[in-house]
């Protein structure tokens, strides 16, 4: 028994916004945007090194209806709760709004710190982003209420990439300093500036995009997501410790990012990573980690570009190694894998999948597997007999196809 989780139709989701808004809310809102969750193909954890991964926009989106007011109150209801919070947005500052609202409450916040004059509001949200499963909900609803804002407040920008990319940055300041999760704004780049039909070549050293045409349908394959539904309760803090031996790395290496350490040259900083004695005791990782941290984010570099170069010669059904590659590199040398990621990822190749790999920040969360059109059900179905047989929750499943940004 398989349990899927299939995207609304984008009529439906904006009906179950704009019905939950006229009945709590008692008054029609002005509009309905929606904005999409993510897969990440490859290039993980490589966002906040300055280095490049290759995203997609997923079908399954978070809806939100809005009312603009005149005065800085912002009300928020959620088909996932009962009741009305609220937020005054003249007192929004870092660490003085928890839970959901403080990624809604940021991004007006963050807007308003970049000039824009955005007033309160009236807001309705229903999602059909699976929540909690390293498919970036989180970044479905802070980019759906920056078109929402964009447009209610005449700011102009999400008309244009470059407009879209400032709205990255404000949706990547209200997750890092209001919500407080230090990201490093890969999903929220995709939600605003994915394309359908593409996967969205990102470059995090200057924010540029290259649209890589995505079809697999045409290639008899799918992309299947297995939300391994496991607990990441640690996720926060190892994330941000994983961030932060990275930045010691640079450090030590004297480069801005990790992105100037480049393959040809990775032997000899890992050679002169692993030459440090780490100073015990004042919080510093050692080297021998430094070095598996460094040599994760430079291979899996390389590895994006090797994907790129593969979907670019219409080879998809080559990517299969690149994808087990990341995984093995997440696993072992990044460290962010865990026993359920790798029962997916192991199964799913077991039962036939070409590659297959965890996908966003790990420690539970969703993998990915490439699969052949036919075998999606039967490489699902090991997944799930596997999972039963550990013991452990049943996983859920969900097809993914590349489609349109943030509207
Ligand atoms: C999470 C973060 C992203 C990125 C990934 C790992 O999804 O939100 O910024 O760092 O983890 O690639």
């Amino acid at each position: 028994m398989t349990t899927w989780i299939d995207a609304w139709q984008p009529a439906d989701g904006a009906d179950r916004a704009r019905a939950l808004f006229t009945e709590r809310f008692d008054a029609e809102p002005n509009g309905v945007w929606s904005a999409p969750g993510r897969v990440n193909l490859i290039g993980e954890h490589t966002d906040y090194n300055g280095g490049l991964c290759l995203p997609f926009a997923l079908p399954h989106r978070t809806y939100v209806a809005v009312r603009p007011v005149d005065s800085d109150r912002i009300r928020l209801i959620s088909a996932q709760e009962e009741g009305i919070r609220e937020v005054d947005l003249s007192t929004v500052a870092p660490g003085t709004v928890q839970g959901w609202p403080s990624y809604v409450a940021g991004v007006a916040w963050a807007l308003r710190q970049a000039g824009h004059a955005v007033r309160g509001f009236d807001i309705a949200v229903d999602s059909c982003v699976p929540y909690g499963s390293g498919l970036s909900s989180s970044a479905a609803l802070e980019c759906a209420v920056a078109v929402a804002l964009d447009e209610l407040f005449d700011l102009g920008l999400a008309a244009t990439d470059q407009g879209r990319t400032t709205l990255t940055a404000v949706c990547v300041r209200a997750e890092n300093e209001i919500a407080g999760a230090n990201t490093g704004g890969m999903d929220q780049a995709v939600s605003l500036r994915g394309r359908a039909g593409h996967a969205l070549e990102l470059d995090c050293l200057d924010d540029s995009v290259r649209h890589v045409p995505f079809d697999l349908t045409g290639h008899d394959l799918a992309l299947l997501v297995i939300d391994t539904r496991a607990e990441h309760s640690h996720a926060g803090g190892e994330y941000a410790a994983r961030r932060a031996e990275c930045e010691q790395a640079a450090t030590l290496l004297q480069v801005r990012t990790l992105r100037e350490i480049t393959p040809d040259g990775l032997g000899d900083a890992l050679a002169g990573l692993a030459r440090l004695t780490g100073p015990e005791g004042d919080g510093s990782a050692a080297a021998e980690v430094l070095v598996r941290r460094v040599r994760h984010v430079v291979t899996e570099i390389a590895r994006v570009q090797e994907f790129v170069e593969l979907l670019a010669a219409d080879r998809v059904d080559e990517v299969g190694p690149a994808m087990d590659a990341s995984h093995a590199s997440l696993r072992d040398d990044y460290q962010v894998s865990c026993r359920e990621l790798d029962l997916a990822v192991d199964t799913a190749r077991d039962a036939g999948a070409l590659g297959a790999r965890m996908t966003g920040g790990g420690f539970g969360g969703s993998a990915i597997a490439l699969v052949r059109t036919g075998d999606v059900e039967s490489v699902a179905e090991a997944v799930a007999a596997a999972f039963a047989g550990a013991e452990l929750r049943a996983p859920t499943f969900l097809v993914a196809t590349p489609e349109g940004p943030a509207a």
